[in-house]
């Protein structure tokens, strides 16, 4: 018996030096700001593509890999919808979300919420319902088979006009028990928030949660407009809010989540590198911010690798890790009871290792 103690310690200590990169493998995270569309491996891209008969304009896998160069948004946004058009059939949108749900179950993901794009796809004349059944089929079985519960939030395509997204807001109503909120995202400079309020009053009336994609490339007054007139109870990126001081203590105040997405930072030169990302400036200044993938097949990473990659520029401490992944959670949809469960997981976690 005497021995007990003295083995615990030394195991105590030894779980305490395992490095940042299996510290983050192993903490328990949400995913809150992913475009599904954005998931689209090129190994698959080309698998789906040939067995629907299509043609991809590169000739392979790394072909397409070296075209992921990016000086902008709008470069970026060019190559994801024409990878998004080889999708046809509701097994291909099964395949695409069966294949980000086991990647990211891999990386101690226990829930996501994710956006998809029905414009991008009605607009090629593929049904709403064959897009929402294939996603929403996938997300059941990774419920069932691997515990990763879920929200599905449906984005309406900015660069695109009202009355198109009002008619995807109505095809969406027979399935309003699947859709937890609605979103806006695609070319953000020139299409502002208030572009779409009368459609985001609909989608409010009938019950949807709102969030909207504001201060990427956009300035800070798209983020005032996202939550003054959308309404928005999550701001997707931000990262210019820190240009005015009074929406920077708003969005403190208030505590509303903004979900940023570092590698996408990177890729998309949203900042030029990842030690002027503004993730600590935003933690100092109180503000309630996550780290998500957002397009991960694009950007070089899922989860762990967005972690990494700041913690490694930032120079993270694993206190600080534990606050992301908390805050993850605290800024996702799940109850409060389910958000206390895994609270203390995490805190178990911080302890044991
Ligand atoms: N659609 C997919 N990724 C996006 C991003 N980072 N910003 C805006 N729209 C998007
Ligand atoms: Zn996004």
């Amino acid at each position: 018996m005497a021995a007990l103690p003295f083995i615990k310690f030394k195991e105590h200590s030894r779980m305490k030096d395992i490095s940042i990169e299996k510290f983050i493998a192993g903490i328990p995270k949400a995913e809150l700001h992913l475009h599904i569309e954005g998931t689209f491996e090129p190994e698959l891209m080309f698998t789906i593509a040939r067995r629907n008969n299509l043609k991809i304009n590169y000739s392979n896998v790394d072909a397409l890999k070296k075209a992921y160069r990016f000086n902008n948004l709008q470069e970026f946004l060019d190559i994801y919808y024409a990878g998004a058009s080889v999708l046809i059939h509701e097994q291909d949108f099964y395949d695409l979300t069966w294949a980000y749900i086991t990647k990211v179950n891999e990386q101690n993901v226990k829930h996501v919420e994710i956006f998809f794009d029905p414009q991008t796809h009605t607009n090629r004349g593929i049904s709403f319902d064959v897009v929402i059944n294939g996603i929403q089929r996938a997300l059941i079985d990774g419920q069932r088979k691997l515990g990763i519960s879920f929200r599905l939030i449906m984005c309406f395509l900015r660069h695109l006009d009202e009355s198109s997204a009002f008619k995807t807001l109505e095809q969406a109503l027979p399935y309003k028990k699947w859709i937890s909120g609605v979103g806006l995202d695609s070319s953000e400079v020139g299409n502002p928030p208030s572009k779409f309020q009368k459609v985001f009053e609909k989608a409010i009336e009938e019950g949807f949660l709102t969030v909207a994609h504001a201060g990427e490339e956009g300035p800070s007054s798209y983020i005032w407009e996202a939550i003054d007139l959308l309404k928005v109870i999550r701001v997707d990126h931000g990262n210019r809010c820190l240009d005015d001081d009074i929406l920077v203590k708003k969005l403190a105040n208030l505590q509303i989540p903004l979900t940023l997405c570092p590698l996408s930072n990177l890729e998309l030169k949203v900042v030029p590198d990842l030690k002027e990302h503004p993730l600590v400036k935003m933690m100092e200044r109180n503000l309630l911010v996550t780290i998500n993938s957002d397009d991960p097949a694009y950007f070089g990473g899922y989860m762990n690798e967005n972690y990494l990659a700041v913690a490694q520029a930032l120079h993270l401490s694993k206190k600080q890790i534990v606050q992301l992944a908390k805050n993850s959670f605290e800024a996702s949809w799940l109850s409060k009871p389910e958000k206390q469960k895994i609270m203390l997981q995490i805190e178990e976690y911080f302890q044991n290792n």
